[in-house]
């Protein structure tokens, strides 16, 4: 398989505290997929190992087929790699929302009429023009995660990674987004609680524990399932041995 991103026994450590550990992960070319798990399992920790934000304990990280060991590794895919953070007031440069999400292009050399009808266009797609001249500032939570990812998708990376996405964001615009992630050709990692939204999105979804990510579907089976020498039952439960 063609792999956009490939997590081979990855593990994080913090202040001496191992976060997680064992972790192994295959995301092909336009695959989306999704990780979910308790507050506090290392799931922003995971996005910032792949993003080359955090230095990671031990095992290995590939993204479009390179080995990434070092910060200079990461400089010539930076633009490959779009990633939303948890917290959206962590996007912003400018004032003004237009000039916020315009800012990559025309710092990238792109003339200002240019800059300004791809940032119209893509305010456009996401449905929220009419915040163009608005002072991000006073933007609420929902349209300010929605101008970061603006600002995230004009740089049209291959490789989106999405830390909690629909926080703050009413039930339409859940809807709309997924319709939109949905859509994208690329690779995409959802970290998120909204069993809903990601369902929309991806097709597999992992759950993070402190031992590595366990498919979803495994973890239904392995809660709900059935035993032959008694009556069927349907609660969930697990077995420690
Ligand atoms: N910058 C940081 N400094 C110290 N500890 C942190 C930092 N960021 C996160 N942690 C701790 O690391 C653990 C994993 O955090 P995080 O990756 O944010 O989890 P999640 O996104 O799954 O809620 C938590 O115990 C958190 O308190
Ligand atoms: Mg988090």
């Amino acid at each position: 398989m063609s792999c956009s991103v490939e997590l081979t026994n990855l593990s994080f450590k913090r202040l001496d505290r191992e976060i997680f550990s064992g972790v192994n992960l295959r995301v092909g070319h336009k695959e989306k997929i999704a990780v979910i798990g308790p507050n506090g399992c290392g799931k922003t920790s995971l996005l910032e190992c792949v993003a080359g934000l955090e230095k990671i304990g031990g095992g290995e990280i590939r993204l479009f087929h390179k080995r990434m060991e070092s910060m200079e590794d990461y400089e010539p895919i930076r633009g490959e790699i779009g990633y939303l953070l948890q917290d959206a007031d962590n996007h912003f440069l400018c004032p003004i929302v237009e000039d916020d999400i315009a800012f990559s292009l025309l710092a990238a050399g792109i003339n200002r009429d240019e800059a300004r009808e791809r940032t119209f266009e893509m305010m456009r797609g996401l449905g929220i023009e009419s915040l163009r001249g608005k002072v991000v500032y006073h933007l609420s939570g929902g349209e300010k995660k929605l101008a970061a990812l603006a600002g995230v998708l004009i740089k049209e990376p291959r490789l989106l990674l999405l830390d909690e996405p629909t926080n703050a964001l009413d039930y339409t615009y859940q809807l709309q987004l997924a319709e939109i992630l949905a859509g994208l050709d690329k690779s995409v990692i959802i970290v998120s609680h909204n069993q809903e939204f990601i369902e929309r999105v991806v097709n597999k979804i992992y759950t993070l524990s402190s031992n590595g990510l366990i498919p979803a579907a495994d973890l239904r089976l392995e809660i709900l399932h059935s035993h032959d020498d008694l009556p069927p039952h349907t609660h969930p439960h697990q077995h420690l041995l």
